[in-house]
C-alpha cells in the first residue's frame, strides 16, 4: 500500500532509531534514503542497545526486507564493520539487505579533505562527525563521484578512482599540506570490498516501486533532522543531504504521490551537536542535569549534545517543510522533575517579533527566544503505554504542542525499550 516516512523534526537524535523498529512490525521494506553513517539510530530490546549507522533500522526484525537507497553516501568500510558486529549479536545481514547501485561511495580522501576543511575554518568549523559525508555529496553534485554500481566494474572502477585520487591529492598535498593517497592501494582495499558487497548492489528503486505496487508498506527512514537539511537547515551548520520528508523521494526513486504519511520526531525538549546556532540552549547548570539524565551522548562520535528548551518555531519549520501529518513526541521522561517546563513560542531579534524561522545562520544567531512557561508534573511517567495513564499535565504538554503546531501526535515514547510506548495511531493500516 503506501509509503511512510519517519522524519527528524530537529537538529537530530530525536528518537528515529526506536520509532522505525517499532513501525518496521508492520512495513514490508525499511529503506534509508539520505546520510550516511553520521547517523546513530539506537534501538534497545531487552537489555541490548543496537546502534545503526547505515544499515537501515527495520534490520532487528529479521524478516524485513531492508534498502540503502540512492540517496545514501555508504562507506564500504563502515558497512561491513556494521554487517559484521550484527551478525556476532545474532543478527543476520545476508538477502535482506539491498544497497542502490546508485549510492555514492565515501573514498578515504573524503574524510580526509572533510578534516583538513574542518581544521581550516578553525573558530568556524562546522564540527561535523568526520565520516567523509560532506565531500563524497561534493564529488555526487560536480559529477565525478564513484557509485556503488562502479565495485561490480573494476576497470571502470579503477581509472575513475585515479582521476578522482589526482584531484583529491592536488587539494590535500598543495593546499592543505596534508599527505595525499596512493590510487592502487585503494583499489586494492575497494575491491576487497567489492568481494563481499557485490550480492547486495542492485536496483533499489525498481524493488521498492515493485513493492509499493504491490501495495505493500514501505517505510522510509530519515536519518538527521530538518533542521540539518541542507536547503532548510541551518545552513551552514547543516549535514549535506535532503534530511527533510523530500528527500525520501529523490533518495529512493519513488513518486510524492506514493507518500501517505511523514510522521515528524519530536524530542521533547532540543539538542544540538556540533556548531551553530541554537536559540533555546539552556547554558545553565540544568542543561547539564538533562544532559545526564537524557543520556545526551552522540551514539556515532560519543560527543556531548547541547540540550535547551522545546522550540515551537523551529518545528512549525520542520511541519511546514515536510508536511508532517503527525508527531511522536519521544523522551518525555526525561521532563518528569522539571517545572516548569519551558517552550518557545516566538524569537525576538532586532526588536522584531519572529515567528517563521530563519534557515540561515546568521539571521538566527540574532534571535532571541520568548518563553512561555507549562507546568511540569513532577510525577514519573517512565514506560507509560496508555495517553490516559500519563499525568494530567503531561498530557497538557502533549495537547499544548498539538495546538501549537496543528499536528497530532501519533506517539508518545516513554522510555528507550520497545515497549515503553503510548500509540496513538499507527502509521499503517
Ligand atoms: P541522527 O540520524 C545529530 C550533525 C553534526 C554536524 C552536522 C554536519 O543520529 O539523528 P556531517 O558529519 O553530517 O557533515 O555533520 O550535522 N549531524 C548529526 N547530529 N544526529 C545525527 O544523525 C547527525 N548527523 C550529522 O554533528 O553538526
Ligand atoms: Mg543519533
Amino acid at each position: 500500500m503506501p509509503a511512510a516516512v519517519v522524519v527528524g523534526a530537529q537538529w537530530g537524535d530525536e528518537g528515529k532509531g526506536k520509532l522505525v523498529d517499532y513501525l518496521a512490525r508492520r512495513a514490508d521494506i525499511v529503506a534509508r534514503y539520505q546520510g550516511g553513517h553520521n547517523a546513530g539510530h539506537t534501538v534497545v530490546i531487552n537489555s541490548e542497545t543496537f546502534i545503526l549507522h547505515l544499515i537501515p533500522s527495520g534490520i532487528l526484525h529479521q524478516e524485513k526486507f531492508c534498502v540503502i537507497g540512492n540517496g545514501v553516501v555508504v562507506d564500504p568500510a563502515c558497512l561491513l564493520n556494521e554487517m559484521d558486529e550484527l551478525a556476532r549479536r545474532g543478527v543476520k545481514v545476508g538477502k535482506n539487505l539491498l544497497i542502490s547501485r546508485n549510492a555514492h561511495l565515501i573514498m578515504p580522501y573524503h574524510m580526509a579533505l572533510e578534516s583538513a576543511n574542518e581544521a581550516l575554518r578553525g573558530e568556524k568549523k562546522i564540527g561535523t562527525t568526520g565520516r567523509g559525508i560532506g565531500p563524497a555529496y561534493v564529488d555526487k553534485m560536480a559529477r565525478c563521484g564513484l557509485r556503488m554500481g562502479d565495485l561490480l566494474l573494476p576497470a571502470l572502477f579503477r581509472e575513475k578512482l585515479e582521476g578522482n585520487i589526482r584531484g583529491a591529492n592536488k587539494l590535500l598535498e598543495t593546499l592543505y599540506g596534508s599527505p595525499g593517497f596512493k590510487a592502487e592501494a585503494v583499489y586494492a582495499d575497494y575491491m576487497k570490498f567489492a568481494e563481499r558487497l557485490s550480492a547486495h548492489i542492485g536496483d533499489a528503486g525498481a524493488v521498492v516501486n515493485k513493492a509499493l505496487a504491490e501495495r505493500k508498506n514501505v517505510l522510509l527512514e530519515g536519518a538527521q533532522g530538518t533542521l540539518l537539511d541542507i536547503d532548510h537547515g541551518t545552513y551552514p551548520f547543516v549535514t549535506s543531504s535532503s534530511a527533510g520528508a523530500g528527500g525520501a523521494c529523490t533518495g529512493l526513486g519513488i513518486g510524492p504521490t506514493k507518500i501517505k504519511s511523514v510522521l515528524g520526531v519530536v524530542k521533547a525538549y532540543t539538542t544540538r551537536v556540533g556548531s551553530g546556532p541554537f536559540p533555546t540552549e539552556i547554558t545553565s547548570e540544568l542543561g547539564e542535569e538533562i544532559r545526564k539524565k537524557g543520556g545526551e551522548y552522540g551514539a556515532t562520535t560519543g560527543r556531548p549534545r547541547r540540550c535547551g528548551w522545546l522550540d515551537i518555531v523551529g518545528l512549525r519549520h520542520a511541519v511546514r517543510v515536510n508536511g508532517l501529518t503527525g508527531l511522536a513526541v519521544t523522551k518525555l521522561d526525561i521532563l518528569d522533575e522539571l517545572d516548569p517546563i519551558r517552550v518557545c513560542v516566538a524569537y525576538k531579534s532586532g526588536g522584531r517579533t519572529i515567528e517563521d524561522f530563519p534557515p540561515d545562520a546568521h539571521v538566527l544567531e540574532t534571535c532571541e527566544p520568548v518563553y512561555k512557561e507549562l507546568p511540569g508534573w513532577k510525577e514519573s511517567t517512565k514506560g507509560v503505554r496508555e495517553f490516559g495513564g500519563l499525568p494530567e499535565k503531561a498530557r497538557n504538554y502533549i495537547n499544548w504542542m498539538e495546538d501549537a503546531l496543528a499536528v497530532k501526535a501519533d506517539m508518545v515514547s516513554t522510555g528507550q525499550k520497545r515497549d515503553e510506548l503510548i500509540v496513538l495511531r499507527e502509521q499503517f493500516a
